[in-house]
C-alpha cells in the first residue's frame, strides 16, 4: 500500500519501536485486505482490558506499546475486571485487582482514558456522521457504525493500540461506501420495545444472518426505538450475526441512501418467540441480576431508580455502567436510592469481564448478549427479562 513520508518516517522507526511496532501491524492488515492507504482516524475504542483476558502475555504486549508509545487521537477504553473505587464490595480478590491496575497504569502510560465502559458514545467519545474511527468492542463499532454513521471495521485490541498511536487506519471494509449497502432485507412483523425485546431481535436477526452467511441486514418494520433499545440491539446483533453493521428504515441515517435488498426474510412471532425460548434455561435458580449490558446509560439508572425505591433486594444485583454516568446517577440521587434498596453499582465493568466464574448459579438480566457469554464464560444458567421484570425477580 501506499503510505505518506511521515507514515514511512512511522514505519522506519523515526518514532520510536511503539510507533514502529503500530504501523508495522496497520501497513501488514492493509496489505491483507488490500488497502491503498492510510486514513485519519477521530478516535479509537481499545477492547481486551481485563487482566483475566489479557494475562501476562497481554500485559508484556500493552508494557512494550506503552513504553514510548503515546496516542495521537482521542483513546477510549472497554470495561475492565473490576470496579476501580468498589472492587472489595464486589468480591473480587486482592491479587486480581493488583494485575488489573497494572494494566489500567500501562494504558494511563500511553495518554488513553481510563472511561473502562463499553458505550463510548454516551460519555464523551462521540464521532459524527461519515467521520472514520477505529473501535474494537463489537456493541460500540455496531452502534457507531449504524446508528451514528461513523466508519469503522470491527477492530482487534492491537490494531486499535496501534490506531491510537498513530492515529491512523488502513483503508478498507466499512471504511469504503461500497462495503456498506444493505445485503438482505429484514421485515420485521411484531411490535418490539424495551431493550430486552430489542436484544431478542438482534438475535432472531443475526441467527438468520448466520446461517445466510451475509452480514448487513436492513431492517423494516420499526417505527421507533430508544437510545438504550437500539445499545442493546447492537451488542445482540454483533453477538449472534458478527454484525458490525446494520440499516433501520426510518431510524439510521444511511437507510436511505442504499436501495433495499431483495433477498427477504420476515421476522414474525414465531422467530421472536424462538429465539426468547432459547435466552432462558429450563430449571434456573436464580441468585444473580444484572443491569447494564451494554453499560448502563442515565435514562436506564433513573428508570432503575423508581422501580427500585422503597424496595429491597434479595439476590446479589450488579448496576454496570460507566463513571461518568455512575456520577451522572450520584449527583442525581439515584445511586443512593438505588444502594439503599441493597443493589451494588459496578463501574469500570461487567458481568461478562468480571473474574466471578463459580460464584453465582442462575443469572437474569435483560441483554442478548450478556446471555451468550455469561453462560459461555461464567457457566451460569440464564434468564432474559425486562428491566421491569429483573427487579420484580430481584425483590421477591
Ligand atoms: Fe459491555 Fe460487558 Fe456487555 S463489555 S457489551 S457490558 S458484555
Amino acid at each position: 500500500m501506499k503510505l505518506t513520508p511521515e507514515e514511512q518516517d512511522m514505519l522506519n522507526g523515526k518514532y520510536g519501536r511503539a510507533v514502529q511496532k503500530s504501523m508495522e501491524i496497520l501497513s501488514t492488515l492493509g496489505d491483507i485486505y488490500k488497502a491503498e492507504r492510510m486514513i485519519d482516524v477521530y478516535s479509537v475504542q481499545i477492547a481486551g482490558v481485563s487482566y483475566s483476558n489479557l494475562g501476562e502475555a497481554g500485559l508484556d504486549f500493552l508494557s512494550e506499546m506503552a513504553d514510548g508509545g503515546t496516542v495521537r487521537v482521542l483513546t477510549t477504553l472497554n470495561p475492565a475486571g473490576m470496579d476501580r473505587d468498589n472492587w472489595q464490595a464486589l468480591g473480587i480478590d486482592e491479587e486480581f485487582a493488583k494485575n488489573q491496575n497494572r494494566v489500567l497504569d500501562a494504558f494511563a502510560k500511553m495518554g488513553v482514558i481510563a472511561t473502562a465502559s463499553c458505550t463510548p458514545y454516551l460519555i464523551g467519545n462521540v464521532p459524527h456522521f461519515g467521520q472514520h474511527i477505529s473501535w474494537a468492542e463489537s456493541s460500540a463499532v455496531c452502534y457507531s457504525n449504524s446508528v451514528i454513521g461513523a466508519r469503522t471495521n470491527r477492530e482487534g485490541g492491537p490494531s486499535a493500540i496501534a490506531a491510537a498511536l498513530t492515529g491512523k487506519t488502513p483503508e478498507y471494509g466499512y471504511h469504503i461506501d461500497k462495503n456498506r449497502h444493505g445485503q438482505v432485507l429484514f421485515e420485521v412483523e411484531v411490535p418490539v420495545t424495551g431493550t430486552a425485546q430489542y436484544g431478542v431481535l438482534g438475535k432472531a436477526i443475526g441467527d438468520q444472518l448466520d446461517q445466510l452467511g451475509k452480514k448487513i441486514p436492513y431492517i423494516t418494520g420499526i417505527s421507533s426505538a430508544t437510545v438504550e433499545e437500539l445499545k442493546s440491539f447492537c451488542a445482540s446483533i454483533a453477538t449472534y450475526g458478527g454484525t458490525a453493521l446494520f440499516h433501520m428504515e426510518d431510524i439510521t441515517p444511511e437507510a436511505r441512501l442504499y436501495p433495499k435488498p431483495e433477498d427477504k426474510v420476515v421476522i414474525n412471532k414465531d422467530i421472536m418467540d424462538k429465539a426468547k425460548a432459547e435466552l432462558t434455561d429450563p430449571d434456573i435458580e436464580i441468585d444473580f441480576v444484572s443491569i447494564g449490558c451494554p453499560h448502563a446509560s442515565i435514562h436506564e439508572i433513573s428508570n432503575l431508580a423508581k422501580l427500585l425505591k422503597g424496595k429491597n433486594v434479595t439476590k446479589e444485583f450488579w448496576v454496570t455502567t460507566g463513571r461518568p454516568t455512575k456520577r451522572l446517577a450520584d449527583e442525581a440521587g439515584y445511586t443512593q436510592i438505588i444502594e439503599k434498596a441493597g443493589a451494588k453499582f459496578a463501574a469500570d465493568t461487567c458481568c461478562v469481564v468480571a473474574p466471578i466464574t463459580g460464584r453465582f448459579k442462575g443469572m437474569m438480566i435483560d441483554s442478548a448478549k450478556a446471555c451468550y457469554y455469561v453462560r459461555a464464560r461464567h457457566k451460569y444458567k440464564i434468564k432474559i427479562g425486562s428491566i421491569e421484570e429483573c427487579v420484580v425477580e430481584a425483590t421477591k
